[in-house]
């Protein structure tokens, strides 16, 4: 007998008879970064009592859902990402009965609670990997993730050529509770992150159990933290050369996005099945194409996967337009809703990676022009949100934030920042935590200051500054939610339909409605096609024709 410490959120609703229409398929869920959000205690780190303490402003952002990143019981070296224990909350973001209250409180305000699961590795300090340690070569322990020992003469070489996420070797050699050295174990992520060996029995079964130890607690859903990694190509086969991070993302590499990973979703999508009121998971998943992705949400796999590659494309309106069409066609065959995502806790805020030339990545130190940066974010929103589709929104990124991107090197905290070559390294720029007042102690986020230092003016972006301006960009998102939520033609449903604009400018039709964009940095003269519903910047709607601003989306009804 299952208990549900807290009342999971009921109700679905029918689109026609006989197609069951999910709450995540146009959901718009807003990321918790936990230790950014809102400090409970004081301690300058936020909390999991912060984060319950703000419901109300996020259910009056108008969002559907809530994403937190981990929480779990974790030595925090890669900021939670390494969990020492699943089903406990770390005590710096507080205790389950937090997390209780939490998901209480959420249901209550008609919010949805999405937790991450970290299931590619844990930490070191995993009570499984500690005692696979201690008791040295041969202990069973040691089979539940990849140990192996090394090449060369001595074994003083790794089993393999895979590189770190993070840089540097993908393998740390061990020492035998004699003091020799000893195997090496893989970690594609940091040392402390050793990977999982998901061809052992107990390793599924463990997840399976923590599955059911959250939904159990009440969750509404899952992020799964690096969905392509769990399963390894057999042998542990070389990659050949250097420089391999560079292949990610273009290529299917031995240690991600292998076909094996799609059995393990099959089983969790029936014990997700199992719970009432619709319980949901969204697969990070890093693939080479949104047609790879797609099969992480096959009918019988997962509900949503993140599109990594709207993320990357750059402010850019011939590129927008394919990605979006590549996008909807490579979910249509699955039945799956697109997914849209612009910002989150790994890449620079996209109100800064707008702000310098295209082709800039999803990580860069150069703070650029942030006028033209947050007007093409504010664009690009909007954009975002106009799209069939479910769709993700970063803390922070409603109040138009940019990257802070000239933290003092002392202060990074990024375990990537401190390996040479990784593939990230400044992802604290898009961390540090949120201004919620003008003025005070860290802008209204604690009484206790804040683990990432605040920029200054900072308190000119918070919540109160922009509360009740109404070119403010916090305005702008909570009028774009309720919009989206009201007019028929927006949230799932019909696909896009492209309408002739001139060059730079994205025009699409939707049942009613009709979204225009401007990608250039000139303005456009338009046919007014409908009534004016909201705009990114300054849009008169008045006559036959307007102009359309540079950088700027307008959403009309027709
Ligand atoms: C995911 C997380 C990232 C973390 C990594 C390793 O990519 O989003 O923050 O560092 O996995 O767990």
């Amino acid at each position: 007998m299952t208990q549900h410490l807290a009342a999971p959120l009921t109700g679905t609703s029918d689109d026609a008879p006989g197609h069951r229409h999910g709450w995540w398929q146009d959901a718009v869920i807003y990321q918790v970064y936990p230790r950014s959000f809102a400090d409970g205690n004081g301690d300058g780190m936020g909390d999991l009592d912060g984060v319950r303490r703000r419901l109300p402003y996020l259910r009056e952002l108008g969002v559907d859902a809530v994403w937190l990143s981990p929480f779990y019981a974790s030595p925090q070296a890669d900021a939670g990402y390494d969990v020492a224990d699943y089903r406990a909350i770390d005590p710096m973001f507080g205790t389950l009965l937090d997390a209780d209250a939490l998901i209480r409180d959420a249901h209550e305000l008609q919010l949805r609670v999405i937790v991450d699961l970290v299931p590619n590795h844990s930490s070191v300090e995993h009570d499984w990997f500690r005692r696979a340690l201690r008791e040295g070569p041969g202990s069973a322990l040691r089979q539940r993730y990849h140990f192996r020992p090394g090449k060369g003469a001595a074994g003083e070489l790794p089993p393999n050529d895979w590189e770190s996420i993070f840089g540097g070797p993908a393998w740390t050699r061990t020492v035998n509770p004699d003091g020799t050295p000893g195997d090496w174990y893989l970690h594609l992520f940091a040392p402390e992150q050793p990977d999982f060996n998901w061809e052992h029995p107990a390793v599924a079964d463990e997840f399976r159990s923590i599955l059911r130890f959250w939904l159990d607690m009440g969750v509404d859903g899952f992020r799964v933290d690096v969905a392509h990694g769990l399963v390894k190509a057999e042998g542990l086969p070389d990659i050949g050369g250097s420089g391999q991070l560079r292949l990610l993302g273009n290529d299917v590499m031995p240690f991600f996005d292998q076909d094996g990973v799609h059995e393990i979703y099959r089983q969790w999508r029936t014990i997700l099945d199992e719970y009432p009121g619709d319980r949901i998971a969204v697969a990070e998943a890093w693939t080479p194409t949104v047609e790879r992705t797609a099969n992480y949400v096959r009918p019988d796999e997962l509900h949503q996967a993140f599109n990594f590659q709207y993320l990357s494309t750059s402010w850019d309106g011939p590129a927008l337009r394919e990605v979006i069409d590549v996008s909807l066609a490579a979910m249509r065959p699955v039945g799956a809703p697109a997914t849209w995502v612009l910002s989150n806790h790994d890449v620079t805020r996209h109100a800064t990676r707008f702000a310098g030339p295209p082709g800039g990545g999803t990580q860069t130190r150069e703070p650029g022009d942030r006028t033209l940066g947050l007007r093409r974010a504010r664009a690009a929103t909007l954009l975002m949100l106009a799209l069939p589709g479910s769709a993700y929104v970063y803390q922070g990124e409603e109040l138009g934030l940019p990257d802070v991107t000239d933290l003092p090197d002392e202060a990074r905290q990024d375990p990537s920042y401190f390996r040479a070559d990784g593939q990230d390294g400044f992802r604290d720029g898009c961390r540090v935590p949120i201004p919620w007042t003008r003025e005070g102690s860290s802008y209204g986020f604690g009484s206790g200051g804040s683990w990432l230092p605040q920029p200054d003016g900072w308190g000119e972006l918070s919540v109160e500054a922009q509360t009740g301006d109404p070119d403010s960009t916090l305005e702008m998102y909570r009028s774009a939610l309720a919009v989206r939520k009201e007019h028929p033609g927006l949230g799932g449903g019909a696909a896009v339909e492209w309408r002739e604009a001139p060059e730079g400018v994205l025009a699409f039709g939707r049942p009613g409605f009709l979204c225009t964009v401007n990608t250039t940095d000139a303005a456009v003269r338009i046919a007014v096609p409908g009534t004016l519903l909201l705009a990114s910047g300054p849009v008169a709607a008045d006559g036959p024709e307007t102009e359309l601003p540079a950088n700027t989306t307008a959403w009309w009804t027709v």
